[in-house]
């Protein structure tokens, strides 16, 4: 079956990653997933940022976790994706909209509107200083979309075995991806996490341990990260893989296409 092409905090290899640009280019390559990071900002906001530092994306000193909401919206999440823009004549004026930061809350806003199905997988960051408030946070949030029921076109995903449980006191209808990053955590995870909950070991543990993938596609789904390029995404298919998580949603696309076409 085909996997479900899931772009990796947008359009990543090419946009600035987690902006509304990078979302907007991967659902315009035909991406049917987003993923995103999550962090609480001081002032309780949900926001797509993957590193507790602002200074590689935002190009400033401080921490998500300790700026406000309106002090993230001065920065610029976008300029460092395009370091010598400024020197090139012929570089296309970027829309300073689709670069600021991007609340999680737009970014559901955006996927409600669409005209077609996309689903989310949101991944909640961990360690953080708040903790299991970003759980609670985040399932209130799902709940104002009605969206923390079976069904909905959002899961949510965490390397912190901890934080998914709590999702699921929160949240028992919503699909659960327990990421994994080192085989040596396998022993242990299979006995702990739930019956239904996916497994989302990075394409590092495939290629090194791809029995021990095929081991977690026996009895659950499986979504791998980070899928990019043609050698990857065969070794995902041969596992049966459900869906693929990559920088490149466009190319994945078209590969997949080129295949179907190829077999008809
Ligand atoms: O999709 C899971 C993957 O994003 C986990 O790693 O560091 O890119 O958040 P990271
Ligand atoms: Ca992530």
């Amino acid at each position: 079956m085909r996997p479900q092409v899931v772009a990796h905090r947008g359009a990543s290899a090419t946009e600035a990653e987690h902006t509304l640009g990078a979302y907007l280019a991967a659902l315009d390559e035909g991406a049917e997933g987003l993923e995103c990071d999550v962090r609480l900002t001081a002032d309780g906001h949900l926001v797509c940022v993957h590193d507790r530092s602002l200074r590689r994306t935002g190009s400033s000193a401080g921490l998500v976790s300790t700026s406000d909401l309106a002090d993230l919206a001065e920065l610029d999440f976008a300029t460092w994706k395009r370091p010598w823009a400024d020197l090139d004549d012929e570089a296309e004026e970027p829309d300073e909209d689709m670069g600021r930061v991007l609340t999680l809350r737009k970014l559901l806003e955006t996927v409600a509107d669409y005209d077609r199905r996309v689903e989310v997988a949101i991944e909640t960051k961990h360690p953080t200083r708040y903790g299991g408030l970003v759980e609670r946070r985040l399932v209130d949030l799902l709940r104002n979309f009605g969206w923390h029921r079976a069904g909905a076109p959002v899961r949510v995903m965490s390397f912190s075995f901890t934080a998914l449980q709590r999702v699921e006191r929160h949240a028992p209808e919503m699909q659960l991806v327990q990421l994994v990053e080192r085989a040596s955590y396998w022993p242990m995870l299979r006995r702990a996490v739930g019956r239904e909950w996916t497994m989302g070991p990075g394409i590092k543990l495939v290629r090194e341990h791809p029995e021990i993938v095929e081991r977690m596609a026996r009895h659950r789904d499986v979504h791998v990260w980070t899928v990019n390029n043609e050698e990857d995404l065969q070794r995902c298919l041969d596992l049966g893989v459900k869906a693929v998580i990559t920088d490149r949603p466009g190319h994945l696309v078209d590969l997949l296409d080129r295949r179907e076409r190829d077999d008809q």
